[in-house]
């Protein structure tokens, strides 16, 4: 009997290591967060990859420069989500699976859920294909825990005062869409989110997340 071909897009692990991407909209409190758990963590006497995205490679901080800081409407919408794909295609070949082969912990500010609430609902391009569209970018790699900070468009208004950039700039309409895009993703898949309420204090916040993450590093020792 002839074994099944796997098929050539088969998914593939994410190594020894533990993978968690830090998630939420604009002015969440991600970064914030993702360093408490990462210096957390060193403590611990974990080997620790804070990364982010758009942005964690030298190719993906030119990708940045691009897609985020040009006028309004110079980067159509596929390009657009074709541009976070690329950056996340380079990001997760270069630096999270040789980190994750190495039994590290990674820890991303962002990662495939920021496409799928961004480009996918708030762009409207569509949620499954744009996930596809990042699958494949990233050879099927998923993380072990998506922490998502969720804020409302107003919140997230409030609490990162001057915009920086062309997505920052979108209105409040656009940010609820990317709320309810993250909001959708948790619920599809309880198992490997903890939601958040970005407005509660930020050490109760990081003590939440120490909770969920502890039994995740058993694999790890
Ligand atoms: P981020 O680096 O979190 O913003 P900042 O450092 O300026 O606070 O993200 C930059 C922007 O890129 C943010 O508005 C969300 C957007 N984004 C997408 O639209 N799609 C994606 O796939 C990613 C990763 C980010």
């Amino acid at each position: 009997m002839t074994e099944p071909t796997p098929p050539t897009t088969a998914a593939r692990g994410a190594g020894r290591g533990l993978f968690i991407a830090v998630e939420g909209g604009d002015g969440a409190g991600k970064s914030t967060q993702s360093a408490r758990l990462g210096k957390w963590l060193e403590g611990e006497g974990y080997v620790v990859r804070h990364t982010r995205e758009p942005g964690g490679t030298a190719l993906g901080r030119t990708l940045r420069e691009l897609v985020l800081h040009g006028e309004d409407g110079s980067v159509s919408p596929r390009a657009e989500a074709l541009i976070f794909a690329a950056d996340r295609a380079h990001h997760v070949a270069t630096v999270v699976r040789p980190a994750l082969d190495r039994g590290e912990v990674v820890i991303t500010d962002r990662y495939l859920d920021s496409s799928v609430a961004y480009q996918g609902a708030a762009r409207a391009l569509g949620h499954e294909e744009v996930r596809a569209l990042s699958l494949w970018a990233t050879e099927g790699l998923q993380p072990h825990l998506t922490v998502l900070l969720d804020v409302s468009a107003e919140q997230g208004r409030a609490r990162r005062g001057r915009v920086h950039d062309r997505l920052e700039r979108e209105a409040d309409a656009f940010h609820d869409r990317v709320r309810q895009g993250f909001l959708d993703l948790a619920s599809r898949d309880p198992d490997r989110y903890l939601v958040l309420d970005a407005h509660a204090d930020a050490g109760r916040l990081a003590e939440q997340v120490r909770e969920r993450v502890t039994p995740l590093l058993g694999h790890l020792r």
